[in-house]
């Protein structure tokens, strides 16, 4: 039997679904039922009948999709995989934030951990962030853990007064405006197509700033044949099944998630067989974290 074969019996015998974010390895997402950015996985992991529910991603997203399901057994693949980004936010920055502005609305990027997210109002992702924000009463926004896109939320909301944590993801972080430049030079009629999570020099030279799936959706509308890509390598599966006549470019020092990468057949097996690696929501923060969740699903669906 092939690995493959392997998992669509497990899946079977278990009752269990794979969701896989579009920056894991192709081999993964050719076994998966959804793949997806993270608005379109944690919605979808509140439609789904299955007992079990298999993330094939980072650890926030599967936290996610159990706080959303807490009746449900949510497995990762590998328990390390985890988003560096995702810790990247004290306590006392929110504490302090809320003691300045009484009228504040801590707004938290879904890559944080549900501690985080327990000490927040809403979450948000790079889908629906601009749009969630824009939409809050509140003048005075706290956004936490990421600085770009905070960056960026502000710039598209600026009728708001956003104050910006210091967390970065390091992959998105270290591109480099030369890189996407020199591209350009060797393709003027490319066109840029960037994450939020990028540093202001790569976000300046984009065409067009939205999540993967933003990213994935433009270029199959486009009428363009080639596009220079500011995200992660893994993106180009999907980008490549899409648009089979066009051309992606990604900056020379590939970016590359490697805690994405840390999900592999092997570990989905495992994990299928086992049962290892189910995450266990925390008693003190699961239920404030669901309502920052919930209300996120709520907004969006506006
Ligand atoms: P998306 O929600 O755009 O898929 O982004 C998730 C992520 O981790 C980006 O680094
Ligand atoms: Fe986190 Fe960056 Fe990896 Fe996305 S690409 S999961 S933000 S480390």
């Amino acid at each position: 039997m092939t690995k493959q074969e392997e998992i669509k019996q497990l899946k079977q015998e278990k009752d269990a679904v794979l969701l896989a974010h579009y920056y894991v390895s192709p081999e993964v997402q050719e076994v998966a039922d959804y793949i997806g950015d993270s608005f379109f996985l944690s919605k979808k992991a509140t439609e789904l009948s299955n007992r079990t529910l298999v993330f094939c991603g980072v650890s926030f997203m599967g936290e996610s999709a159990k706080l959303l399901n807490p009746e449900k057994t949510v497995l990762l693949p590998d328990a390390a995989a985890d988003c560096p980004m995702a810790h990247m936010v004290s306590k006392e920055t929110v504490e302090a934030a809320r003691a300045k502005y009484p009228d504040l609305a801590v707004v938290c990027y879904i890559n944080s951990t549900a501690e985080i997210k327990s000490w927040s109002d809403v979450s948000v992702t790079s889908a629906n962030a601009v749009d969630i924000v824009r939409n809050l009463p509140n003048k005075h926004i706290l956004f936490i853990p990421d600085r770009n896109l905070a960056r960026h939320v502000a710039e598209q909301v600026p009728e708001k007064e956003i104050h910006i944590n210091e967390g970065y993801c390091p992959i998105h972080e270290t591109m480099k405006g030369e890189e996407i430049l020199a591209l350009k030079k060797e393709h003027p009629d490319a066109e840029v197509l960037v994450h939020p999570e990028c540093n202001a020099k790569v976000l300046e030279l984009a065409d067009y700033i939205g999540s993967t799936s933003g990213i994935i959706a433009y270029a199959g509308k486009s009428e363009k044949k080639e596009f220079i890509i500011g995200t992660e390598e893994g993106v180009s599966f999907a980008l490549k099944q899409k648009r089979p006549d066009a051309s992606f470019y990604f900056p020379k020092t590939t970016p590359v998630c490697v805690d994405m990468k840390k999900i592999t057949l092997d570990n989905i097996i495992h994990v299928l067989n086992t049962g290892e690696n189910a995450v266990a929501a925390d008693e003190n923060t699961a239920e404030p974290a669901k309502k920052t969740l919930t209300k996120m699903l709520e907004l969006a669906g506006k």
